[in-house]
């Protein structure tokens, strides 16, 4: 069973959840690596395209998991208790949100980019960031759980994570980020380099020295 920190990680936000959701569920690793470790009782693995699902409905053969093609929400028919939408920007995955049910069920977010823009969705929709992670797997992956709820998050908080900053594993993020960001200002026009000197900030404020 060699997977990946990420799908391990993954895997192992599902505890003690019934039924997940997977929403772009590809190889269905992270439902198939959460039913090894015992973590959950059911799950719908559901992909936009067929291919994926093929392959998680083979990875899945031997777990009480629904295959299910779906856009997002929209062909999604039984309960769930989580929802996982991983491995997708974060546009896309507010996008998806757009159409979330009503009920009472948890959420595990892992955008691929501009985390900053789905907290701000979050925020603006009424869903509540109850936790952050991040995960160092070759790239850095945040992580956010959240549930329905409401929450003020200052411009700062968007940036760095309200959650997260308050880590001392996100630390190495933060400088990593940091580093980055001073890469790339050095060759920014004067737009992007006021945006990336508001970043630069917001980083400086939440790394200890
Ligand atoms: C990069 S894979 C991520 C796989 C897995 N979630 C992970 O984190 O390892 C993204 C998957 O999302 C699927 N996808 C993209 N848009 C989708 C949508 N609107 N609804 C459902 N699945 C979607 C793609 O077909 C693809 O299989």
């Amino acid at each position: 069973m060699a997977r990946s920190k990420r799908i391990l990680g993954l895997a192992d936000l599902c505890k003690g959840y019934d039924t997940v959701l997977d929403i772009g569920t590809d190889h269905g690793l992270v439902l198939r690596t959460a039913f090894e470790k015992g973590y959950i009782r059911h799950a719908i693995a559901s992909d936009l395209r067929e291919q994926p699902l093929k392959s998680a409905q083979k990875n899945l053969k031997d777990y009480p998991a629904q295959c299910v093609i779906s856009d997002g929400f929209l062909a999604i028919e039984s309960q769930f208790d989580l929802v996982m939408i991983a491995g997708m920007g974060a546009y896309l995955i507010s996008d998806i949100l757009e159409h979330a049910p009503i009920g009472q069920y948890d959420l595990i977010l892992q955008p691929n980019d501009k985390v900053h823009v789905l907290r701000s969705y979050l925020m603006e929709n009424q869903w509540k960031i109850t936790d952050e992670w991040v995960i160092h797997d070759h790239f850095y992956y945040v992580i956010i759980k959240a549930t329905r709820g409401k929450m003020n998050l200052s411009d700062d908080d968007i940036l760095v994570g309200p959650i997260l900053k308050t880590k001392p594993e996100a630390q190495d993020f933060y400088k990593h980020k940091l580093k980055l960001i001073e890469k790339i200002m050095k060759t920014s026009d004067e737009t992007k380099l006021q945006e990336l000197k508001r970043l630069h900030q917001a980083y400086n404020h939440v790394i200890i020295c």
